[in-house]
């Protein structure tokens, strides 16, 4: 039997002012847009902002349903409408704040599983890592690639030889 340790890198930061502008202004944007968010039932209101190599914004909330499968997290919506508006342009990228009665987490809220498969696909698909900023009241996390977010990932291209 082997055993694996596996490691990831996750650095965390204080203030929003320890982010480049353009960081700061995405991290705005995350932050406004978790506000607009859809949470019928949960009233967890998350919001993702997305920076594309071009420069623009793609915002996304989360939009919950009565038929509660049918609903969709704000990572995924924020990720599929950039792709879909700009199937070319990598995603360099990705903030995700989150709250409940318009106050922020104390802890930032880390992405779902599924949200995680979605960004990494993303990330293999431009061959570009993409940033992650984790955005909470108490501290900021940041990652630098999807992967590290997700490892031991289903990555079917992987797996043929
Ligand atoms: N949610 C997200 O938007 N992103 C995540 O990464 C996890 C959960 C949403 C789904 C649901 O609307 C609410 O948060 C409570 O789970």
């Amino acid at each position: 039997m082997k055993q694996y340790e596996i490691k990831i890198n996750l650095q965390e930061y204080q203030s929003v002012e320890d982010f480049t502008d353009e960081e700061q202004t995405v991290i705005k944007s995350a932050l406004e847009t978790k506000d607009k968010a859809y949470a019928k039932y949960s009233h967890f209101k998350v919001g993702a902002a997305v920076l594309l190599e071009n420069g623009e914004i793609i915002t996304g909330n989360n939009q919950e349903n009565a038929a509660f499968p049918s609903g969709l997290c704000a990572e995924r919506v924020a990720l599929f409408y950039a792709n879909a508006q700009f199937p070319d342009v990598p995603i360099s990228l990705l903030v995700v704040a989150a709250g409940q009665n318009d106050v922020l987490t104390y802890e930032p809220a880390t992405p779902c599983g599924a949200c995680r498969q979605v960004m990494l696909e993303t990330e293999l698909r431009f061959d570009k890592p993409i940033k992650i900023i984790m955005v909470g009241q108490n501290k900021i996390f940041v990652l630098n690639s999807v992967k590290e977010l997700l490892p031991l990932s289903f990555n079917p291209d992987l797996l043929s030889e």
